[in-house]
């Protein structure tokens, strides 16, 4: 045999197995045996892109201009109307040729943002449990990642804790944490920070010393009246903050990749500079039609916000019901539970399967986002309302007879 070196790189080594793929193979083989599993696994909405956006892309699509390579920080047009939009839902002026850039998804964003801004021997705190790349870009770019534990309790008291947590790791960690990275409405816990929050933890940011990462991917998606802020809001955040937000939740467009990044231009700039290296951009057909949803679709993002508090409502009654612990989600596509008592010997992965096999529904195991996710279920608020009820007597059916 050829005496090759190891194929992985060493960051491809600090990535851990994919949780999912064993529950993805009991689904397969629940669904090819004819079981209906009721699907709360995983973020993806469902639900269709509104018509104008989709006409718009129709139309774009046929123009030939619109073929050629993009600009990798987005056609100007794009950053003008993301600035239009934040001018008008937070109050926050935007320099479209500096403070905004767009993306493949905020996920793009976030993750090249990790690599043009951190490096080997940076540190980063992360409240956890946490989305994977919160973890995972900081450590593929270089840095450690540090976990700040979010806890439980209210949302208050989670806020509380975050911040305390944050100014206890930066007296003590050396080196100094170069970042925070902050999500709300968070995914996967689903909770929100209020406006008492950015403050302080721009507060602690300029005494300190760090950059903040605000992953806004759910800045539309909230329930009640509640209205998550932007962080650039607050009073000095453009100095050390950058926010990423995207097109995937508010108009259902997950599968088009399309976001952006706005806030400090050093680290827009260093994004650019990056991506300007690794891509061509958008497909300019979806920069055309991201325009048209951000500037027509205010109406479309509340009447899905809206649909999500009504599958909000049904799943936290059918939960309660059946005595299941959980925080009602403010926003946000999911409903993070307590795995019930008696089944949290065997393991959160453990009992998932079991749910996938006695009630056919898919849940994703809190211990996908990190040990301390561990005795939760995250459930996202992708099913119809009926099959949400259906799920919950079939649950009542497994477990609580
Ligand atoms: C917190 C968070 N950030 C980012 C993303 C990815 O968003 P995008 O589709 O814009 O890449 C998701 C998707 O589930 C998410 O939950």
């Amino acid at each position: 045999m050829a005496n090759l070196p190891s194929i992985a790189s060493a960051r491809m080594q600090l990535l851990p197995p994919y949780i999912f793929g064993e529950l993805n193979r009991i689904k397969a083989e629940k669904t090819a045996a004819g079981v209906d599993v009721i699907d709360f696994a995983m973020g993806n909405p469902v639900d269709p892109t509104p018509g104008f956006v989709i006409d718009e892309l129709c139309r774009a699509a046929r123009e030939p201009k619109n073929h050629r390579y993009s600009t990798a920080n987005g056609i100007p047009e794009l950053r003008r109307e993301a600035a239009a939009f934040y001018a008008r839902r937070y109050g926050v002026k935007l320099d479209p040729e500096t403070e905004v850039i767009a993306s493949i998804g905020s996920k793009e964003a976030f993750s090249h943002l990790c690599l043009a801004i951190l490096g080997p021997g940076d540190v980063v705190l992360t409240p956890t449990p946490a989305f994977p790349i919160h973890r995972y870009s900081p450590m593929i770019a270089g840095a450690s990642a540090v976990g700040v534990a979010a806890g439980e309790g209210s949302d208050v008291e989670v806020q509380k804790r975050l911040l305390s947590g944050i100014d206890a790791a930066c007296r003590t960690l050396t080196p100094r944490p170069k970042a925070v990275i902050v999500c709300s409405p968070h995914n996967p816990t689903a909770r929100v920070f209020d406006r008492d929050f950015y403050p302080e933890l721009i507060r602690l940011a300029r005494a300190h010393g760090f950059l903040v990462i605000h992953d806004f991917a759910y800045a539309q998606t909230a329930f009640d009246g509640f209205k998550p802020p932007s962080i650039l809001e607050f009073e000095g955040a453009r100095e050390l903050a950058c926010e990423t937000w995207t097109m995937s939740k508010p108009y259902n467009m997950a599968g088009w990749r399309a976001g952006f990044c706005v806030g400090n231009r050093d680290m827009v700039g260093l994004l650019k500079s990056i991506k300007g290296y690794f891509d061509y951009g958008l497909f300019a057909g979806t920069e055309r039609a991201a325009i048209v949803a951000l500037r027509e679709g205010d109406a479309a993002a509340a009447a899905q916000a809206a649909l999500y508090q009504r599958r909000r409502d049904v799943l936290c009654r059918g939960l309660r019901e059946l005595g299941w612990e959980f925080n009602p989600p403010r926003g946000g596509m999911f409903v993070w539970a307590k795995v019930p008592p008696q089944f949290r010997a065997m393991g959160t992965m453990a009992f998932c399967k079991l749910l996938m096999d006695k009630a056919g529904v898919n849940a994703a195991p809190g211990v996908a986002f990190g040990e301390d996710g561990e005795n939760y279920m995250r459930l996202a608020l992708i099913e119809s309302e009926e099959r949400i009820s259906q799920a919950i007597a079939r649950m009542r059916e497994a477990f609580v007879k």
